[in-house]
């Protein structure tokens, strides 16, 4: 059984699916704790609802230092001892110190079809370009931002009228199918990236 940790900033609504999907007899992988830069991450709630550990581990008294912060993750991660972990809305970059000592063991889901739109703004950026598709992405992280392999990506029409918050929520579904399923594939040890495309509906 994969031991599982999952990073948040925020609401957690990804790290949600993962859990649930998780609670699923028969899944290769298990919760072991979610982490959060930020006491007030409305995720931790819904990891304690689900009976899963949570840490706080705030990056603000680490300044501009990124490895004591990231020294601080690794410490609080040692007790819960996990093998994989998946940043889930997460929004502190981390740098090669941190990445490579996970390589191959962690993963990220980000709001656009990599490598188109790494970074912020995904869905304002596609809308700008025209863009006909929009969607999704669960890679391997590296130094790099956004950078990693692609495990998975699931594609949707961009509608008339679309404004970004309507595509962001349209895209946010997607991402709370595609993350799990992904995970189940990676925890089992399959990196056979996943497609799935919503285009032709
Ligand atoms: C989502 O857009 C996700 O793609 C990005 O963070 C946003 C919030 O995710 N990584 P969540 O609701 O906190 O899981």
């Amino acid at each position: 059984m994969r031991r599982v940790a999952v990073f948040v900033s925020g609401g957690g609504s990804n790290m949600v699916a993962l859990l649930d999907d998780m609670a699923v007899p028969g899944h290769a992988a298990m919760p072991c704790v979610v982490l959060a830069n930020r006491a007030d991450a409305g995720g931790l709630a819904r990891a304690t609802e689900r009976g899963v550990p949570t840490v706080v581990v705030d990056h603000r008294p680490h300044g501009p230092d990124r490895a004591a912060f990231e020294a601080a993750i690794s410490e609080a991660l040692t007790p819960f001892a996990p093998d994989l972990i998946c940043l889930a809305g997460f929004m502190r970059k981390l740098t090669a110190g941190f990445t490579d000592q996970w390589a191959g063991r962690m993963i990220n889901i980000h709001p656009s079809l990599l490598p188109k739109y790494k970074g912020l703004n995904t869905h304002a950026r596609a809308l700008e370009a025209g863009d006909a598709v929009h969607g999704c992405t669960v890679h391997e992280v590296t130094a790099a931002l956004d950078d990693g392999p692609i495990l998975g990506q699931a594609r949707i029409p961009v509608l008339a009228g679309d404004t970004p918050q309507t595509l962001a929520a349209r895209v946010l579904e997607q991402e709370h199918l595609l993350y799990p399923a992904v995970l189940r594939r990676f925890a089992a040890g399959d990196r056979t990236p996943l497609f799935l495309d919503n285009t032709k509906t």
